[in-house]
C-alpha cells in the first residue's frame, strides 16, 4: 500500500522516518492545540506560491505571538528537501509550528526556554477526480460559530471540522459558514458567488482566512477583466447565485452545483457547474502551468 506520509519527515531540525518522529504528549500543540500551520501544494516537484504560504505563516505566528522558528529560506530548505525524498511529483506539503512542551500544563505560555515544536511532511497531491468536477459537489450551509480570528491559520479547528463532518453526515462535500447573514468561507475553502456575470468574493476580515487560491482567482479575474465585486455576501444573494465555487490549495477551483439539497443556479445549467467557474478553472490550469514552466 501506498504510504500516506512520505519518509522522512522533518521534526525540529532533524530529518527522520515517521515512525521515529516523536512528541511530549505535553506539547501544547497536543494539549490545546496552540499552534500554526500550513498545506502548501507541489506540482511536478514544485511548490505552488511557496513564498505567499510562508508569509501566511509568519502573519500567523505573529498573531498568536509564536516565534518563527526557521526563517523563510529554512524553510524553503525543509520543503525542498521533503520534495527530493518523497515519491510523488505532485505533493501536498504540511507544515505545523507548536508552541512546543512545558514541564507542566499552564494557559499561559511556557518560559521562553521552551522551544516551538517544528513538524512537516509530505503526502501525496490528493486532486479531485475529473467525474466529480464534472458534475461539481453539493454542499450545506451552517452557523458560523468560530472565534473571531479566523484569518489565522491556526491547528485549533474544531468548529471547522464540526462544520464539515456535518456536510459529511449529510452526504456533501462542504459546509458553508454563515455568520450575521453573510457567507463568510467553507469549513475549509473559501467561497465565490458569481450573479448576472459578476463575480463576487467575501472581503478578507478577521472572519476568513485569506487564502492563497482565493488571491489567485482575484488575481485571473482581474488580469481577464472578468467584473469582480469584493464585498460581504449576503445569504439570500448565495441561495440566489448562479455560480457558487469552493477554493483551495488541494481543491482548486471546484463547482457547488447544490445548496442544502437544492440545485445552484437556474436554467441550463441549474445543479451543473456553471460557465463562469469553468473559465476559471481553465485559467487557473493554464497560469499553474506556466508557473511551473518558468521554474
Ligand atoms: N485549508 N478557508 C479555510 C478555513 C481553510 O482551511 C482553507 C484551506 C482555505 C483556503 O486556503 P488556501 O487557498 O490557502 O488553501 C480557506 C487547507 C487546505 C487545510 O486546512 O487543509
Amino acid at each position: 500500500m501506498t504510504p500516506y506520509v512520505a519518509d522522512p519527515v522533518y521534526l525540529n531540525g532533524r530529518f527522520l522516518p515517521l515512525a521515529e518522529a516523536g512528541i511530549s504528549p505535553l506539547d501544547r500543540g497536543f494539549l490545546y492545540g496552540d499552534g500554526a500551520y500550513e498545506l502548501v501544494p507541489v506540482y511536478s516537484r514544485r511548490p505552488f506560491r511557496l513564498a505567499e504560504h510562508l508569509t501566511r505563516l509568519q502573519a500567523t505566528l505573529d498573531g498568536i505571538r509564536l516565534a518563527n522558528p526557521l526563517e523563510a529560506s529554512g524553510w524553503a530548505t525543509v520543503v525542498e528537501r521533503l520534495i527530493a525524498e518523497a515519491p510523488w511529483d505532485d505533493q501536498s506539503i504540511y507544515l505545523q509550528v507548536t508552541r512546543g512542551a512545558d514541564n507542566k500544563r499552564d494557559h499561559a505560555f511556557p518560559p521562553a526556554s521552551v522551544p516551538p515544536t517544528a513538524f512537516a511532511f509530505s503526502s501525496p497531491l490528493v486532486t479531485t477526480p475529473t467525474e466529480i468536477r464534472a458534475k461539481g459537489v453539493a454542499a450545506i450551509t451552517v452557523a458560523d460559530d468560530r472565534w473571531a480570528h479566523c484569518d489565522l491559520k491556526v491547528v485549533s479547528l474544531l468548529a471547522n471540522i464540526l462544520a464539515r463532518q456535518q456536510a459529511v453526515d449529510a452526504g456533501c462535500a462542504e459546509a458553508l459558514l454563515i455568520r450575521d447573514g453573510q457567507l463568510k468561507e467553507g469549513a475549509a475553502s473559501n467561497i465565490f458567488v458569481v450573479k448576472d456575470g459578476v463575480l463576487l468574493a467575501p472581503p478578507k476580515t478577521s472572519f476568513m482566512l485569506p487564502g492563497i487560491t482565493y488571491d489567485i482567482v482575484l488575481e485571473l479575474a482581474t488580469c481577464h477583466g472578468q467584473p469582480l465585486e469584493i464585498r460581504e455576501i449576503q445569504e439570500d444573494e448565495l441561495r440566489t447565485a448562479d455560480e457558487v465555487w469552493m477554493t483551495s490549495s488541494t481543491k482548486e477551483v471546484l463547482a457547488i452545483t447544490t445548496l442544502d439539497g437544492r440545485p445552484v443556479g437556474n436554467g441550463a445549467t441549474a445543479g451543473k457547474p456553471g460557465p463562469l467557474g469553468e473559465r476559471m478553472w481553465q485559467w487557473y490550469q493554464d497560469f499553474k502551468q506556466s508557473v511551473m514552466r518558468k521554474g
